[in-house]
């Protein structure tokens, strides 16, 4: 079956999903979203694309960018960032301030709210204006200079951040933050506000499964050792508390936002990217969530 194939197969077969997960509403403008749309897009390694639905839609992409300040936490500090942040998936929701007491201000895993403050806490410290490093981060691994924050989204969680500048205090008390909490906040609530298809989001991806070299371009964005940790992180923490049964069901390292879009990647093979708005429980896409599955028993691909 080719991958146009099986994607018009999702396509007809998830329907069937709507209407039992919700958006997300603590973020006042994500709560205005269309709830039933639905977009999915597989890239190959040499570089063919294939979708279905509003794949040219932009959507918010949320806690997604949190591979992307992991991705430039670990070109600037290397395994010193294991100093600051943990490994281990955390069993809790991903704005969970629960274990950060017990465990002395280290968050568990990169992918909670807690450790993307430490990731953006060190673009912070590294680039001379992080909002523009990151902007320009993804602009040159997508190979696409129409991604832009949306002010809106990033305006309205700001109005709402209570949690994460608590998160953020309280890593600061243990010295384990050093910027601003103002000037990390903003930071991050922008990052997670950047808004794209999922084309470029698959494209983003590329380089994850492609040993750190983006395959388009041959331009390397991580060494082999530091893209094989991420995907590792992405299989063990990309879903939160959701994370054993994704594993379960669809078996690829992926990384899921409350704007509803999820990124997965088969090293060696491919990345891919689904976005429907509704969301489970755990704040990941119920019908994307489907829609993978779905892919993997069609392809028989995971990475198990
Ligand atoms: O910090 C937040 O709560 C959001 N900006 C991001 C959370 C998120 O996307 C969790 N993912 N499923």
């Amino acid at each position: 079956m080719s991958y146009q194939a099986v994607l018009d197969e999702i396509q007809l077969n998830i329907n069937q999903y709507y209407g039992i997960g919700e958006v997300a509403t603590y973020i006042p403008e994500l709560a205005k979203v269309d709830p039933r749309q639905f977009a999915m897009t597989v890239t190959t390694l040499d570089g063919k694309t294939y979708s279905v639905g509003s794949s040219g839609q932009k959507f918010s992409i949320q806690s997604i960018s949190k591979v992307i300040v992991l991705t430039m936490a670990l070109e600037s500090l290397g395994g010193d960032l294991w100093d600051r942040i943990g490994k281990e998936p955390s069993g809790n929701s991903f704005n969970s301030l629960i274990q950060l007491e017990q465990e002395k201000g280290i968050p568990r895993n990169p992918f909670i709210n807690a450790g993307a403050l430490v990731t953006t806490d060190e673009v912070i410290q590294n680039a001379e204006n992080a909002y523009d490093a990151i902007i320009d981060f993804v602009r040159k691994v997508s190979l696409s200079d129409k991604i832009e924050y949306d002010y809106k989204v990033a305006n309205s969680e700001l109005e709402t951040a209570d949690r994460n500048r608590a998160l953020a205090f309280f890593m600061k008390s243990f010295g384990n933050i050093k910027s601003s909490v103002t000037e990390l906040i903003d930071v991050y609530c922008h990052h997670c506000s950047l808004s794209m298809t999922t084309e470029e989001l698959s494209r983003l991806f590329l380089f994850l499964a492609n040993k750190g070299i983006n395959p388009l371009n041959g331009k390397i964005i991580a060494s082999e050792y530091q893209a094989k940790r991420v995907n590792a992180l992405m299989l063990t923490c990309g879903l939160y508390d959701n994370v054993g049964s994704f594993a379960y069901q669809v078996g690829i390292p992926a990384k899921s936002g409350v704007g509803g879009g999820i990124v997965g990647v088969i090293p060696g093979k491919l990345s891919l990217c689904v976005w429907s708005p509704e969301l489970n429980s755990s704040g990941n896409s119920l019908v994307g969530t489907k829609a993978l599955e779905l892919f993997s028993e069609l392809t028989g691909l995971s990475i198990f």
